[in-house]
């Protein structure tokens, strides 16, 4: 077989991470469960993410009726469950079917989805979304399937809508190799550094809002997750452009 299309080039460039440390992909072992079935890791927790709050608080995120949102790894949803509970249609997607379970299991409130699925290589059913949002999920992809993960944004954020995404923050946490190392190496070491530059210059398609830190404000009441090695940044979509000519 000779590469003839975008797919069989990132399908041959996934054959590069076989020793198991592209968690992005099914695999017969699911690594997440390790992390997720641990009662007290950090992410085995049922609160927003302190910038989600931070947004709502200041007006960025949309109001009205029958808003959607579409949480992309959303783990054990407890970002989705948040957007429900804000009225939102809220729906969870996840590769893990260990995850998306025990997502299920905690849906107790709103009108909350959640959906077992690869948002990389899979149709997302139910958009597009008013709000795409992404914890955790986009630092752990090879350097080559952000071209798929661009893929699934151009089809399922509408127009005028908005991205919010939160990744490992250079010099914090995450690996800050470059692409080409880290492919030829073939292993991702648990994840990649995004600088706020970075994030602007992949979703470069996108109006960038703004982003920062991962931190509790000021004067916050609302229990939040906040971590230090993390950042996050919100862009909005482009209304569709007329076509004049
Ligand atoms: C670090 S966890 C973050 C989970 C959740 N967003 C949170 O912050 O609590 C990353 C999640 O992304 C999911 N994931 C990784 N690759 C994926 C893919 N291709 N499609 C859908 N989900 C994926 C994993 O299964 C995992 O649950």
């Amino acid at each position: 077989m000779r590469i003839a299309t975008l797919d069989q080039l990132l399908d041959a460039l996934d054959g590069l991470f076989a020793d198991g440390s592209d968690w992005t992909r099914r695999e017969q072992d699911d690594p997440w469960i390790r992390i997720f079935s641990q009662d007290t890791h950090p992410l085995n927790s049922n609160l927003p993410d302190a910038n989600l709050v931070s947004w709502l608080r200041q007006g960025l995120l949309p109001s009205g009726e029958a808003r959607t949102a579409l949480d992309l790894g959303c783990g054990l949803g407890r970002n989705t469950r948040w957007f429900a509970r804000q009225g939102y249609q809220a729906t969870g997607i996840d590769l893990s079917a260990y995850a998306v379970n025990q997502a299920q299991a905690r849906s107790n409130e709103g009108d909350v989805t959640f959906l077992e699925g690869d948002v990389l290589r899979e149709h997302i059913s139910g958009g597009p979304f008013d709000v795409i949002y992404d914890s955790g999920c986009f630092h752990h992809l090879p350097p080559h399937r952000r071209l798929s993960y661009l893929r699934t944004l151009e089809k399922v954020l509408k127009p005028g809508g908005l991205f919010g995404i939160c990744t490992f923050a250079w010099g914090q946490m995450g690996s800050e190799e470059d692409d080409v190392t880290l492919l030829r190496q073939g292993h991702l070491e648990g994840g990649i550094a995004y600088t706020m530059d970075d994030l602007r210059q992949v979703f470069s398609s996108l109006e960038f809002l703004e982003g920062g830190a991962l931190q509790v404000e000021s004067g916050q009441t609302e229990e939040v997750f906040d971590m230090p090695f993390l950042h996050a940044a919100l862009f909005r979509r482009p209304q569709e452009q007329q076509d004049g000519s």
